[in-house]
């Protein structure tokens, strides 16, 4: 039996794009527990980004629970949702969403510009926002100070990717979500930079959420989960998928 509360529960979780012509996400159970680190895999189209858009609070389904630290993200309201979002969740999306126009250095930063807790607990760590940007970044190994102030778009992709990175564990959110982070890495950066970035969320206790297709990575974590085999829509859609084929 469970006796430590999860920090993330959902229950009977539906979502479908409002333009869809079926459920994208349908999920009767799901629990992660507080320092779980736990890798997603599943096909392109499956419903990995789809999944952790929900569960970071950017969309909401259709129906059923997502409880995340105790609270009920859908009966937030939109502001309380943003702001909760931006004090517990650090995310590395897929397109990295990064501001081109802002430097590096801005771009890491602004993640606690909406939060004053996550900001709170940066300067415990480092004497300045920039400071402690730097140091993720090197730990991340993207030592060059001449990056720092420069407008992110003139950084390489894989640098994009480590900013990224670094924007995500600013502040030390409890959730990191990661999805494809290291799509834009060489097979041999790989390995060190998933390290790098695990091992920053073990010194600040934080739960990491990782989607990847690189099934070598798989072992670094502690559990596996399988779309295909959590997510009835997935199945619905491959029986869809082969009757169409036959
Ligand atoms: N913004 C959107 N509006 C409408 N449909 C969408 C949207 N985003 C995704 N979808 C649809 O939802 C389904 C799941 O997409 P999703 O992006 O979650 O898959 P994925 O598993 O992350 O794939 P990949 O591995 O290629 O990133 C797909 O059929 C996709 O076409
Ligand atoms: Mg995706």
């Amino acid at each position: 039996m469970d006796t430590i509360t999860p920090l993330l529960k959902v229950e009977n979780l539906r979502f479908r794009w409002p333009s869809g012509q079926r459920d994208v996400v349908d999920i009767p159970e799901l629990s992660i527990q507080q320092g779980e680190r736990v890798f997603i895999k599943g096909e392109s189209g499956s419903g990995k980004t789809t999944l952790l858009s929900l569960l970071g609070g950017i969309n909401l389904p259709d129906s059923g629970r997502i409880n995340l630290l105790g609270t009920d993200i859908g009966q937030l309201k939109q502001s309380h949702r943003d702001q909760f979002r931006a004090d517990h969740i650090g995310f590395v999306f897929q397109l990295f969403n990064l501001i081109p126009y802002l430097s590096v250095i801005e771009n890491i930063t602004l993640a606690c510009a909406f939060s004053s807790q996550r900001k709170a607990k940066a300067l415990v760590k480092s004497s300045t926002l920039e400071d402690e940007a730097y140091r993720l970044l090197s730990h991340l190994q993207l030592q060059d100070r001449s990056l720092l102030n420069k407008p992110v778009s003139d950084l390489s992709v894989g640098q994009q990717q480590r900013v990224a990175a670094a924007r995500a564990l600013i502040g030390s959110p409890e959730l990191i979500i990661a999805d494809e982070p290291t799509s834009a890495l060489d097979a041999d950066t790989r390995e060190h930079f998933l390290s790098l970035l695990l091992s920053e969320c073990e010194h600040s206790g934080s739960t990491v959420l990782f989607v990847s297709h690189d099934p070598s990575l798989e072992k670094t974590f502690d559990r596996s989960i399988h779309l295909n085999k959590l997510n009835r829509a997935d199945v619905s859609r491959k029986i869809q998928q082969q009757e169409r084929e036959q």
